[in-house]
């Protein structure tokens, strides 16, 4: 399928239309942000891995029962997917503490919660994201009762497949972000990506972090850390 006109560019991927107008190439990039854009870098194979590891967790969930936005893999860093209205919403579902919320709170990293979490931000780079309850987005017309329902109920499934998908790779799955979209007959998929950008993987044994944080942080041995989450993955 041949890419037409960029329809938009973000910070972590390009969006171009296609032959058909209910489906969009999504091109995977090697740049990094943090803190709304504050931070830039470049993750070298960044791009390629993210790409190849959205992809195979979209499927994995596909096969697990929740609806998502994949179409088809056309090349390392560049796949097909549902043209989708995305609902404004970061879902966030943490499983143990880190990030913002230990920040928030004033708890240390690495409390394991009986039960996992979910919370909101309402997706506005202008507004640097803030968190939203249901009561606002309702509010503010940004998804109905309905949706968000179905929205929690699939983020939460969405938890208990890769829970138990990363533990077997000897990963903790700390926390991660999710984005929905609505497809032309207002069905909820999952959109977006599901990759060491959007996760917090922490290995089980040596408690490491691989993912994004390394980068956020200047803890060194990024690259490292994208392709070794990949191989374990992938399983190569
Ligand atoms: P947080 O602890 O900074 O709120 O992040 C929670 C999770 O959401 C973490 O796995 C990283 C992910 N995340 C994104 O994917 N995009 C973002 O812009 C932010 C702030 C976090």
């Amino acid at each position: 399928m041949n890419k037409k006109e960029m329809l938009y560019e973000g910070k972590a991927k390009k969006v171009y239309a296609t032959e058909n107008p209910e489906v969009l190439l999504v091109d995977y990039k090697d740049d990094a942000t943090a803190f709304n854009g504050l931070k830039k870098g470049t993750i070298s194979g960044k791009g390629a891995i993210n790409n190849r590891v959205t992809n195979f967790m979209m499927q994995l969930l596909e096969k697990e029962g929740v609806p998502t936005h994949f179409v088809e893999e056309l090349s390392e860093r560049e796949t097909l997917v549902k043209k989708v209205s995305i609902v404004p919403l970061e879902v966030i579902i943490r499983n143990i503490s880190a990030g913002s919320f230990a920040k928030r709170y004033g708890v240390e990293e690495g409390i394991v919660f009986a039960e996992p979490t979910i919370e909101f931000s309402y997706k506005n780079d202008d507004l640097g994201d803030p968190l939203i309850n249901e009561y606002h987005a309702l509010a503010l017309g940004v998804a109905t009762k309905e949706e968000i329902e179905t929205i929690k109920k699939m983020a939460f499934k969405v938890n208990e497949v890769m829970k138990a998908f990363f533990k077997k790779l000897n990963v903790d799955l700390v926390d991660f972000k999710l984005e929905f979209g609505k497809v032309s007959d207002g069905t909820i998929v999952l959109a977006d990506e599901i990759s060491p950008d959007t996760c917090r993987f922490w290995d089980s044994t040596t408690h490491e972090k691989l993912d994004k944080d390394r980068f956020r942080r200047d803890l060194g041995n990024v690259e490292d850390a994208y392709q070794e989450m990949m191989k374990r993955i992938l399983g190569e």
